[in-house]
């Protein structure tokens, strides 16, 4: 399967590249830091900022291969990291991609996700053999969901005990796909 790894992409508002351990402290400030925002995640707010670069040592390390897709997010108006969006399993039988995402909650609902998101499915569509995109949420999780649909994503179908939460209790997804036009 063709794979391109994670290249830069630059949009409007945004410089989507790839993250350096000198990001830690932006990532454990802006985002990680925060029980809010990880709120849905499948992982817990990190206690410190050693988590975080324990965190960017292993995608550090991810990145000598060209299947994994892992992005920071910068706002260009001010250079800042605000947040990263990945893949989180590429499936090369399926031909097949999941995407995850989280931002700072200072940047919440400025459509910067919905930017992110429609770029990196346009990404994995034009540079590689990813046929089909997937993601899902909480529940719960409504501005997710809008984030999916606005991105051209169709809702596919909401399964109970469809993941773990970061408490590690079974909880119920929606799951939204977009195949790729052939
Ligand atoms: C989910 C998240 C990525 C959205 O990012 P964002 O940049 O704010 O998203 P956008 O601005 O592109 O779109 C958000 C949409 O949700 C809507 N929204 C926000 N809160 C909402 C809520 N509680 N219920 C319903 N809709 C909501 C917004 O109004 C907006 O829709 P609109 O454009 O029609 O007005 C961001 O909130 C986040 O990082 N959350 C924490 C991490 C997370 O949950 N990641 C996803 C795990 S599946």
């Amino acid at each position: 399967m063709k794979n391109a790894g994670t290249q830069s992409i630059n949009t409007k508002r945004l410089f989507l590249r790839r993250i350096t351990i000198d990001d830690a402290q932006a990532m454990f400030n802006n985002w990680a830091c925060n029980a809010e925002v990880t709120k849905y995640m499948r992982w817990k707010a990190h206690r410190d900022i050693e988590t975080t670069k324990f965190v960017i040592n292993l995608w550090l390390k991810e990145y000598d291969s060209n299947d994994v897709y892992r992005w920071g997010i910068v706002y260009k108006e001010n250079g800042e990291l605000i947040g990263a969006i990945d893949v989180v399993s590429p499936d090369k039988v399926t031909q097949s991609a999941q995407i995850g995402y989280c931002l700072s909650k200072m940047y919440w609902n400025k459509g910067i996700m919905t930017e992110s998101l429609k770029e990196v499915i346009n990404y994995l569509f034009s540079k590689t053999d990813i046929k089909k995109t997937e993601s899902w949420h909480h529940i719960d999780n409504q501005a997710s969901g809008k984030v999916m649909l606005k991105s051209g994503m169709q809702f596919k179908e909401i399964k109970k005990d469809g993941d773990k939460d970061n408490n590690g209790n079974l909880c119920t997804i929606a799951v939204y796909e977009l195949l790729k036009a052939l």
